[in-house]
């Protein structure tokens, strides 16, 4: 189980005051807190081996290009595929972005069909609808059920023969609900249609196992898992990941090129690793991934359960509270206050040193069938506490007030 007051004491960041309150973050699925070991392990590295790592030349280089290929073994184990399937991006977001320019737009041609639906963040929308305009595919929106999950039944409501590929985040992030992507997955591999799967909310929470899901593809970032911003994974099958094109060319990417003009890329992953890559950061995703795995993947997920539970049965007797992911266990609660815009209650809780997130939450599509503008998002995760819940239920209670007084 979760020791919470002594993991309380691995994020520093933890002790500072917002407003003249002592800081209660509850925005980790924007991004978590950092523990004090990954900036211990980045520091490190800028102090004491800072070099560069393509020629291993040096004692320090070695050293460094050593830390990049054990970190990918890490990530390998910790989402159970092969080393070689696991590429270094920026984030979620530039590993979606490689699969829709570097493989979709390749073997998607005219009318093939694309399913999304409408809870999926900005980034796992955009970059499809790029492809579905240059490559002139059609877009199909599989709908939610009445908890705004996407089930493997949803999927059947719009899947065609022309359905190629489907688009699919593991955890929504405004929702909060699990999809059931290793159904949709089985189903979809029966009619050849390549799944894509969104884990930024998922990977930090649950155990998560590529081969047991079995998408194709699979994106996550290192800052929302205890590590630092700048690093992501893309995951895919080794055959798909060597049928994808690299989209930065340069650097030590390539095998060799001449003057015919001519040039032969290196195999995956690393031909999708053109540059000098972000050592620091890789550096502090290992470390952050050990301290994840020292803590217990199922203890966080039980702990989380435990507090959104708690929470939920606390704000449920508030009648100026609406609800729009009471019904699942993951650590995200999304509300309104009644009559207050979701902006402002953002900015109230600020006042009382509590970090959330209101808005749309890049998920833009949501809100009309949220029947909103936008809501607010409380994000917990195992380093949170039920008596900060209790603080923030308190919070809750007087939202309305706090807003007249400022309007009055
Ligand atoms: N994707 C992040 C969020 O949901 C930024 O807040």
């Amino acid at each position: 189980m979760i020791d919470v007051n002594k993991v309380r004491k691995d994020f520093k960041m933890l002790n500072i005051k917002m407003q003249n309150n002592q800081l209660v973050y509850f925005d980790s699925a924007a991004t978590s807190l950092t523990p004090n070991c990954v900036i211990k392990a980045m520091n490190d590295y800028y102090y004491k081996y800072k070099s560069n790592s393509h020629s291993a030349d040096s004692d320090i280089s070695l050293k460094t290009q050593q830390e990049v290929e054990k970190t990918r073994a890490i990530v390998a184990k910790f989402i159970h595929c092969k080393k070689e399937e696991v590429v270094f991006t920026s984030g979620t977001t530039n590993s979606l972005n490689i699969i829709a320019f570097g493989y979709a737009r390749n073997y998607l041609v005219e009318d093939d069909e694309i399913i999304l639906n409408i809870a999926e963040h900005a980034s796992n929308i955009l970059p499809w609808y790029e492809i579905a305009k240059t490559n002139k595919l059609n877009i199909r929106f599989a709908p939610l059920d009445k908890d705004g999950k996407v089930t493997l039944e949803s999927i059947k409501k719009v899947i065609t023969n022309k359905t190629k590929l489907i688009s699919i985040a593991l955890v929504s992030n405004v929702l909060g609900n699990e999809n059931e992507v290793e159904a949709i997955v089985k189903y979809a591999h029966k009619h050849h249609i390549i799944v894509v799967v969104d884990g930024a909310q998922a990977i930090a929470h649950q155990k998560v196992d590529v081969k047991k899901l079995g998408c194709d593809f699979f994106a996550f970032s290192g800052h929302k898992m205890c590590g630092p911003t700048g690093i992501g994974i893309l995951y895919g099958k080794y055959d798909l990941l060597e049928k994808t094109s690299s989209l930065a060319l340069g650097g030590g990417m390539n095998a060799r090129f001449d003057d015919k003009p001519s040039m032969i890329l290196k195999h995956a992953p690393y031909k999708f690793e053109g540059g000098t890559l972000p050592f620091a950061e890789i550096i502090g995703l290992q470390r952050a991934i050990k301290y994840l795995v020292k803590i217990g993947l199922d203890n966080i997920n039980e702990y989380e359960k435990q507090l959104k539970r708690y929470a939920i049965s606390k704000l449920s007797k508030l009648d100026n509270i609406i609800l729009y992911s009471a019904n699942n266990d993951s650590g995200i609660i999304t509300f309104n206050i009644k009559d207050v815009f979701c902006q402002d209650a953002g900015t109230y809780f600020n006042y009382q040193g509590i970090a959330l997130r209101s808005g749309h939450h890049c998920a833009k599509l949501l809100p009309e069938y949220l029947n909103c503008i936008g809501t607010v998002r409380a994000s917990l995760y195992f380093y949170n506490t039920f008596e900060e819940i209790d603080r923030f239920v308190e919070v809750c209670k007087h939202g309305g007030d706090f807003l007249d007084a400022i309007f009055k």
